[in-house]
């Protein structure tokens, strides 16, 4: 299934043929090597669009479920405790539920949250009584006259005129009715998401590449080329729809015919999984050392995607004020150029805890990364001859590699020796230079007590953004899966 790249160096386009990320892609190089299985397919979400349960929010972001269950039995021989410190909507944790996994995730986005919180109410919720309530929602023509101030949809900056303001008037119509209608707490709850789930297709706003692109019937200013997304349904079909999708997932026999997935949901005999709400840099550092099995996780990647804009609707259906969305972007893993260094407030939160010299053995461990500094070192060098178009570039990648040392630390601290991690991930380019986020993850990994056994490249296929790849053709990012192990003390 695994065949080796090719060894020629010059297929390797990163940061220049400098001399200590040459040294640390020869250490590696054995180790590298694609995976024909793991493809871009498997990795992203797309694969669970027809899966039941994953289908009901899109979450562009997650990988699919496919593969969570090759990572685990990759990983280890037989279920046990697993955690995802950036689990997103929950993919890993539901899938590893499904195999008997017992489960933890941290999440710090409330959308992610929310779908998970949705997920396992789908769990336990009384599916006829979904069904009638839906059945009984399907039945009304028209929500305008359910609609209530108190439900208006609080827009931030960043959304406003995003929907069709009659469109609008039925969303809150139908929260209101929801609200007021419907007693059975998780019925409604769902009923709830349902809408959170639709807000993308009846806007005139689409989650693409990574910005939050505006339909020009918006009103919105427009490029050089005016964007149209296509039809967009009214609130009404929308989540009529997306109400049967939930129904047909939650009883297949009472919301016969089965309209939209032809999988059906498996029933798992492990616990709920365990979801903790907030920052990994945080939450970490609290966890118990030796406590975990596997780790099967996707940070974010250093490439500028901002979450809270992403997902901007949703934050403010769930009720953020921009001011909250602006401390979540702050908090979020640096990987956008607004990112402000935490450094700072690391070293108080350790300190805090009686833990300042954890703290300062992670400082060292980042500083003592020569390859990541040479890196970084050319990134500012051209940032000084007018090479980036976005200064903060160079700030962003320091406070990336910086927060992911803490991450990789906690990891490899929470883990039980002989226990594995798959972290998901993508290469980046920045004026033309391929950062080898791979390679410097993974020699960080190694300072922190984590033997690196592969590092699998997938199918190759996508280049950076579309803006870079005018500059610079479409030469190709390395996207991969690492997998690395905590060593034991018989290793050492
Ligand atoms: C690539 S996505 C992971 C998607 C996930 N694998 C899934 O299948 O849905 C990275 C996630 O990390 C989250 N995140 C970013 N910074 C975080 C932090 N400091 N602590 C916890 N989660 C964070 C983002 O909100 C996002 O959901």
């Amino acid at each position: 299934v695994i065949e080796s790249i090719s060894e020629r160096l010059d297929d390797f386009q990163t940061v220049a043929a400098s001399s200590h990320t040459l040294k640390l892609y020869e250490r590696f190089q054995d180790r590298i090597a694609s995976h024909q299985t793991l493809n871009r397919t498997l990795v992203s979400f797309q694969a669970n669009k027809a899966a039941a349960y994953y289908g009901w929010f899109r979450y562009k972001e997650g990988f699919s479920h496919a593969l969570v269950g090759y990572l685990l039995r990759q990983l280890a021989n037989k279920p046990g405790i697993l955690l995802d410190p950036f689990v997103g909507s929950g993919v890993a944790l539901f899938a590893a539920q499904e195999m008997g996994w017992q489960t933890h995730g941290i999440e710090i986005l409330p959308v992610g949250v929310a779908t998970m919180q949705a997920r396992m109410l789908g769990q336990t919720v009384d599916a006829a009584a979904f069904v009638t309530a839906m059945q009984a929602i399907l039945a009304i023509p028209d929500f305008d006259p359910y609609f209530d101030v108190a439900y208006a949809f609080r827009h931030i900056a960043i959304t406003k005129g995003a929907f069709p303001p009659a469109e609008e008037r039925q969303l809150v119509g139908y929260q209101a009715y929801c609200h007021r209608q419907i007693g059975d707490v998780p019925v409604r709850q769902l009923l709830l998401f349902a809408a959170l789930c639709v807000l993308e297709d009846i806007s005139y706003t689409r989650k693409d590449g990574q910005y939050l692109r505006w339909d020009a019937r918006s009103g919105r200013a427009q490029g050089s080329k005016p964007f149209n997304k296509g039809y967009i349904p009214p609130f009404r079909q929308a989540i009529a729809a997306k109400l049967h999708q939930m129904a047909n997932d939650l009883a297949p026999v009472a919301a016969q015919p089965r309209l939209f997935s032809d999988d059906a949901p498996t029933i798992s005999t492990a616990p709920m999984p365990v979801i903790m709400q907030g920052s990994s840099l945080d939450i970490l550092p609290n966890l118990a050392s030796n406590s975990f099995d596997a780790i099967i996780t996707s940070p974010p990647y250093a490439n500028r995607y901002d979450y809270t804009r992403t997902y901007a609707l949703e934050l403010a259906f769930l009720r953020n004020t921009s001011e909250a969305v602006k401390a979540l972007r702050q908090s979020l893993l640096s990987c956008t150029v607004e990112n402000k260094s935490k450094e700072q407030a690391l070293r108080n939160s350790y300190a805090d805890q009686g833990q300042l010299a954890q703290f300062t053995t992670i400082n060292q461990i980042f500083h003592s990364q020569v390859a990541l500094h040479e890196v970084l070192g050319q990134i500012e060098r051209l940032r000084q001859a007018g090479g980036l178009n976005n200064a903060n570039v160079v700030r962003m990648l320091h406070n990336y590699f910086y927060e992911m040392t803490f991450i990789i630390f906690e990891m490899a601290r929470v883990l039980k020796p002989g226990g594995s991690i798959a972290m998901v991930n993508d290469n980046v380019r920045y004026g033309g230079t391929e950062i080898p986020v791979d390679l410097l993850l993974c020699a960080i990994a190694e300072t922190c007590g984590l033997h690196v056994r592969h590092i699998w490249t997938l199918e190759r296929g996508k280049g950076n953004s579309s803006q870079q790849m005018g500059q610079h053709g479409r030469s190709e990012l390395r996207k991969c899966v690492y997998v690395w192990q905590k060593v034991t003390d018989g290793d050492a």
